[in-house]
C-alpha cells in the first residue's frame, strides 16, 4: 500500500517541490512496473501487458526513457496479428494462469486465432483496445529524434501500424458508416460503462460458476464490474473465440460505434501521416482517411441538442448511452468544426461533467441515475481520459481551463499514489496504486517545453 502523499499547495516554491517529488515517484513506479521487455499496468490487478495501457505508458516513459519506450511499443506490436489486429492483452507466460482471468487458456488464441493470423508462438487475447498507438510512436519519436532515427524506430513501426489500421478501417466497419465498431465492452477501454448497458442487457450471461475472477483478490468489489457484467464479458469473448475472432463469421451480438474509440482512431491516423512522411512514404493516404473519418463521426455520432457525441449501436441502430466522458474524447480531434468544439467544452464545463469544480472528468454524467462515483468507469475520474480531454482543451484554445486540469491532474497523481481511478467529488483514490499509466501520464503533463510551455 503506497502512502498518501500531502497535496501540494500553489505557490510557486511548492509547485517546484511537488513535481520533483512526483518526476521521482512516476520514474518509481514505472520502474519497478517494468518487465524486461514492456511495462505491466499494475504488478497485480494487470500483470501482462495492455494495448491502449502500453500506448499511453509509451507517451510517458519517453519523457524518461525514449528507448525504452520505442520497446514498449515494439514488443506489443511484435504480438500483432496477420489479420492487423493488435491484440488487447499480450500473455506474459511466466506469469501463473490463475493470475489474472480469463487468463491465456481461455483466449486460446494460438489455437482458435490461427486461422485469423494470431502468431503462434506468442499468447495474446482476441479483442482488441483504441488505436492510441501511432499517436504514442509518434510522440516517443519526437521525444528523442536522433534516437529513433539511430534504432529505425519509425521505419520500423510504420508498416505495422498502418496494417492495424487498416484492419480496423476494413473488418471493423460493421455498419458500413466509414467507423470502426467494437464487439466487446473491453474493446473501448471503458469496460463497465453506462452506455453499453441497454446493448449488454440483451447478452445472456455465461454461468457464474464457468469462471473465476481474479480481479477481487486485488480489488475492492465496489470498485469494479459486477458478477454479472463479468457473466456477459465472458460469454461476448467466447463466442467470438468459437467463431475462430474472424470478424466476417461471428455473429457480434454486441456491436457499436463509441466516439473515443474513433477519435482516437482519427487522432492516430493523422499521427500515421507524420510518420508516414518520416519513413519514406506518402503521406496523403492517412491525410484522405483522417478526413473522411473526421466526416463519419460529426454525420453519425454527433447530437448536437446533448452537446455531446453519442455511442451507436448497430444491432438496433439508436444513438445510445447518454453522457460519457467517452463522448468528449472527440475534442482531441485536430479539423473537428469549431462550433463543434465550443459545445463539447460547455458541456464539460456544465453541470453533468463540472469541469474544473470536481476533479479531472468524471467517466459519467454526475447528474445521471447510473453514475457511480466508485464504480470503475460508471463515474469515477481516470488519468488517460483527463489526459485526452487536456490535450483537446489546448489544441481548440481552451488554455487556461487545460492548464487547471494538468494541476490537478499532477496533483491527484501525487497525492493518491498514483491511483487507477478517483472519486469526482473527494478525489480520493480508487482501484489499484501504483497504475503504470497514471504516472507515466503524470511524467508527460510534467514536461515543459524549452520556452516553458506545457507540451500538447
Ligand atoms: C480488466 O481485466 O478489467 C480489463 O479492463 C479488461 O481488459
Amino acid at each position: 500500500m503506497t502512502a498518501v502523499l500531502e497535496p501540494a499547495l500553489r505557490s510557486p516554491g511548492r509547485e517546484v517541490d511537488r513535481d520533483a517529488a512526483l518526476r521521482r515517484a512516476a520514474a518509481r513506479v514505472l520502474l519497478s512496473n517494468w518487465t524486461g521487455a514492456a511495462t505491466v499496468p499494475s504488478r497485480t490487478l494487470y500483470p501482462h501487458q495492455w494495448s491502449w495501457d502500453s500506448a499511453f505508458i509509451a507517451i510517458g516513459l519517453a519523457r524518461l526513457a525514449p528507448r525504452r519506450a520505442q520497446r514498449e511499443l515494439e514488443t506489443l506490436l511484435g504480438a500483432q496479428w496477420r489479420d492487423g489486429r493488435v491484440p488487447h492483452i499480450v500473455f506474459n507466460p511466466s506469469v501463473p494462469l490463475d493470475a489474472y482471468f480469463p487468463s491465456p487458456d481461455f483466449w486460446r488464441s494460438s489455437g482458435a486465432g490461427a486461422a485469423s493470423g494470431a502468431p503462434a508462438d506468442i499468447e495474446t487475447s482476441g479483442i482488441v483496445q483504441p488505436p492510441v498507438h501511432a499517436l504514442a510512436a509518434w510522440q516517443v519519436h519526437l521525444a528523442d529524434p536522433a534516437e529513433s532515427r539511430r534504432r529505425g524506430f519509425l521505419r520500423r513501426m510504420y508498416p505495422r501500424l498502418a496494417a492495424w489500421h487498416r484492419y480496423l478501417a476494413a473488418s471493423r466497419d460493421l455498419g458500413g458508416g466509414g467507423l470502426a465498431a467494437v464487439v466487446h465492452p473491453w474493446e473501448p477501454g471503458l469496460d463497465n460503462s453506462p452506455v453499453w448497458d441497454a446493448a449488454l442487457a440483451r447478452v445472456e450471461p455465461a454461468a457464474p460458476e464457468s469462471f473465476r475472477r481474479a480481479d477481487l483478490d486485488h480489488s475492492s468489489a465496489a470498485d469494479r464490474p459486477t458478477d454479472l457484467d463479468y457473466g456477459r464479458y465472458v460469454r461476448l469473448a467466447a463466442d467470438y473465440r468459437d467463431h475462430g475472432y474472424d470478424d466476417a463469421r461471428a455473429p457480434h451480438a454486441f456491436a457499436l460505434e463509441d466516439p473515443c474509440f474513433n477519435a482516437l482512431f482519427i487522432a492516430s491516423e493523422h499521427a500515421l501521416a507524420e510518420i508516414a512522411a518520416a519513413a519514406g512514404a506518402d503521406p496523403a493516404p492517412h491525410r484522405r482517411k483522417a478526413a473522411e473519418a473526421t466526416a463519419a463521426l460529426v454525420e453519425r455520432l454527433w447530437d448536437p441538442a446533448a452537446g455531446i457525441f453519442l455511442a451507436r449501436d448497430l444491432t438496433t441502430g439508436e444513438a445510445v448511452g447518454g453522457h460519457s466522458v467517452a463522448g468528449l474524447v472527440p475534442l482531441i480531434v485536430p479539423g473537428l468544426p469549431e462550433a463543434v468544439a465550443r459545445s463539447l467544452i460547455a458541456t464539460a464545463q456544465g453541470e453533468r461533467f463540472g469541469l474544473g469544480r470536481v476533479h479531472l472528468v468524471p467517466s459519467y454524467d454526475l447528474t445521471a441515475p447510473e453514475y457511480d462515483g466508485n464504480r470503475y468507469w460508471r463515474g469515477p475520474s481516470w488519468f488517460n481520459t483527463a489526459w485526452l480531454v487536456h490535450r483537446g482543451l489546448r489544441q481548440h484554445g481552451a488554455a487556461p481551463a487545460a492548464d487547471a486540469l494538468r494541476e490537478q491532474a499532477l496533483d491527484d497523481a501525487l497525492r493518491t499514489g498514483f491511483a487507477e481511478y478517483v472519486e469526482p467529488h473527494s478525489g480520493q483514490g480508487r482501484g489499484i496504486r501504483r497504475f503504470s499509466w497514471t504516472a507515466a501520464l503524470a511524467l508527460d503533463l510534467l514536461h515543459r517545453t524549452p520556452q516553458g510551455e506545457p507540451a500538447r
